[in-house]
This record gives C-alpha cells, sequence and structure tokens, in this order.
C-alpha cells in the first residue's frame, strides 16, 4: 500500500494506570490493527494527566508503564509515531489558539467537567480545558481518524467543530476536521462479570505473574452447578473471557464440554488460565524488559518526538500564516 495515500489514525492515552485485558481488547489491539491501514501516530497525553496527577514521581512512572505497555503489546515505532504529547510544544500553542474559538459555555458543558461539579468538586480551569487540549493533540496532526471509546465521543464533536469553524472564517484546508473511529471492541467482563474496569476492582491487569494470574482465574465469579450438570457456556464470565483469548475450535470444544457435563467450572478456569498465559507470558517478559530500561524508552520516546514535531511545526505555520500571526 502506497503510505502516501493513507490516512492518519491517531490516539492519546492518558498515563494513569498499567493496562488491564479489557483494555488490551477493547483500545490497545484494535489501534495497534489500525497500522496495517493507516498512517498511525499514538502519544502519551502526560499533559492531560496533570488535572489529576499531583505526584511527581508517580506521574514519571506512569509515563513509563504506559510506554513499556504499548511497546509490549506489539507497538512498532518503527512503523508508528509514537510520542510524549510534552516533547510537542506545538500542541499548546494550537491549543491557545483554539481556546479563542470555543464559547466558555460549550466547555462549561463538558461531561467530565459537569460531572466534577456534579460531584460537589471544584474542577480546575485545567479539567474545563482539557478537551481544548485534546482537540489541539489531534488538529496539530491534521489526523483523519482518531480511534475513541464512547466516552471520548463529545470531545471529538468539540473538536471537529473546532476545525469546521475555523475554517469557515479563515478558509477550507486550515485544519483537518477528523473522524471518529469507533472500533468494535468486544465486551470484556471482568473477575465478578460486571463490564472490566479500573474503578470497579475487577480486572486482570495484563503484566501481573503467572501465580496471581492463575489465582485471578480461579476467582472469577460462576453459578455453583454440581460437575455432572449440563452447563450454558454462552453469558457465562468464564467462557467469554476465554472466547476472546482462545481459538473459535477451542471456544467450540470447551462449550461443547460444558454442555455434555461432568465437566466443572473450575476446569474451565484452569483452561481460561493456560490461553491467557500463553498469551499473556512474552507480553509480559517485554513489557519488564522496557520497564526497566527507561532510557531506552526516552530514546524511543524521543525519536518518535522529532517525528511529531515535523507534522506539527508544518501545521503551525500554516494556522499562524492564516490566523494573521507572523
Ligand atoms: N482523553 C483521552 C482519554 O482520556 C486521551 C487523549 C488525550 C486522546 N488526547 C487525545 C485520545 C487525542 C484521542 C486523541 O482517554
Amino acid at each position: 500500500m502506497n503510505v502516501f495515500a493513507m490516512r492518519t489514525a491517531l490516539t492519546g492515552i492518558k498515563p494513569t494506570h498499567v493496562p488491564h485485558l479489557g483494555n488490551y481488547f477493547g483500545a490497545i489491539r484494535p489501534a495497534l490493527r489500525l497500522v496495517e491501514s493507516h498512517r498511525t501516530a499514538f502519544f502519551i497525553a502526560d499533559y492531560h494527566a496533570l488535572t489529576t496527577v499531583r505526584d511527581p514521581n508517580a506521574l514519571r512512572g506512569y509515563v513509563y508503564d504506559v510506554a513499556a505497555s504499548w511497546l509490549a503489546c506489539g507497538l512498532d515505532p518503527a512503523r508508528t509515531i509514537f510520542y510524549r504529547q510534552s516533547d510537542v510544544p506545538q500542541v499548546f500553542e494550537l491549543s491557545w489558539i483554539l481556546s479563542c474559538f470555543v464559547a466558555t459555555g460549550q466547555l462549561e458543558r463538558g461531561v467530565s467537567y459537569k460531572d466534577a461539579l456534579a460531584k460537589g468538586e471544584s474542577p480546575n480551569a485545567g479539567i474545563l480545558c482539557y478537551p481544548l487540549l485534546m482537540a489541539a493533540d489531534i488538529l496539530v496532526f491534521d489526523a483523519d481518524v482518531v480511534p475513541v471509546g464512547a466516552d471520548q465521543k463529545q470531545h471529538l464533536e468539540l473538536t471537529r467543530d473546532l476545525a469546521t469553524r475555523i475554517n469557515h472564517v479563515y478558509g477550507e484546508g486550515t485544519l483537518v476536521v477528523p473522524e471518529p473511529l469507533v472500533t468494535e471492541a468486544p465486551l470484556v467482563p471482568g473477575i465478578d462479570g460486571q463490564k472490566m474496569s479500573k474503578s470497579k476492582g475487577n480486572t486482570i491487569p495484563l503484566f501481573i505473574g503467572s501465580k496471581q494470574l492463575r489465582k485471578l482465574c480461579l476467582s472469577i465469579v460462576t453459578n455453583s452447578e454440581p460437575l455432572e450438570a449440563p452447563k450454558v457456556a454462552q453469558g457465562s464470565t468464564v467462557y467469554e473471557l476465554f472466547k476472546l483469548v482462545a481459538s473459535p475450535e477451542e471456544a467450540k470444544a470447551m462449550e461443547e464440554k460444558l454442555a455434555r457435563g461432568g465437566y466443572g467450572w473450575g476446569h474451565a478456569k484452569e483452561e481460561l488460565y493456560e490461553v491467557l498465559e500463553a498469551l499473556l507470558a512474552p507480553m509480559r517478559d517485554r513489557f519488564s524488559q522496557f520497564r526497566n530500561d527507561p532510557g531506552e524508552l526516552d530514546r524511543i520516546l524521543k525519536q518518535g518526538a522529532e517525528r511529531a514535531r515535523e507534522v506539527a511545526a508544518q501545521t503551525l505555520e500554516r494556522v499562524r500564516a492564516r490566523i494573521g500571526i507572523r
């Protein structure tokens, strides 16, 4: 495929936690697959994390956690521009420009800001302006598509509004109007059967040791049918997780064993552990290799940032000329 004809897909990763299995199947793997069909740029949104993270060592550590995680999951820095947001100063310049084109009321209607107010917090201006910074991330890169989860859709709407408004004032082509790309992500249940989510405390972290992984698998909530009883695979947490990881043939075989009876949930959990371990063991090794080599992570991110700044500088030159800043 001709790289120059490829559309650009860009996404940001907030460095706040080491990813879990739900993040992997829901966001990381679909994003990494875009490399086949798009020019890709993935970055660590470290300045977005500053709206909430107050511990400098923790923030530094989260950035390395996330960088090592994505590399461990298969991100190839030779094929994807992978960088730290904070290494691209043009993002912050564009964010200011954008702020002059948004009504304060539109920011006040932002979901995260409204949520914070509803919880009785007094959100800082960073939380209010969060969507502007995100819009700048996207627009500075002339991104065509942005893979996002449902929770980020409003931010993408704002980004599109801003680009359209600015193009209306200064002429088409000032900014690229991006589209959301809602990847068909499977619903990943947590060990309690609810959607896997950090806030619910039901996650299977991607890089835990194999003993802990087995323990977590065995603690998955199931029905308490007797061993002999025929069981329904569909909808059970163990089977739904197994199906995500195992081959279709393996999944079919488990479904049949459960239906036949004489095969218990405990057996199914052991099988789930086996396939998960096979998937995660190499990723766990790569993660600890990268995580223990921050110099290498810095080198990779720095190289990515150089490429990102080249793109961003061109965008800013175009935008500055159009708006009359010279
Ligand atoms: N707001 C996104 C999140 O919380 C992270 C993010 C920052 C992002 N900038 C972005 C995502 C630009 C897509 C594009 O997950």
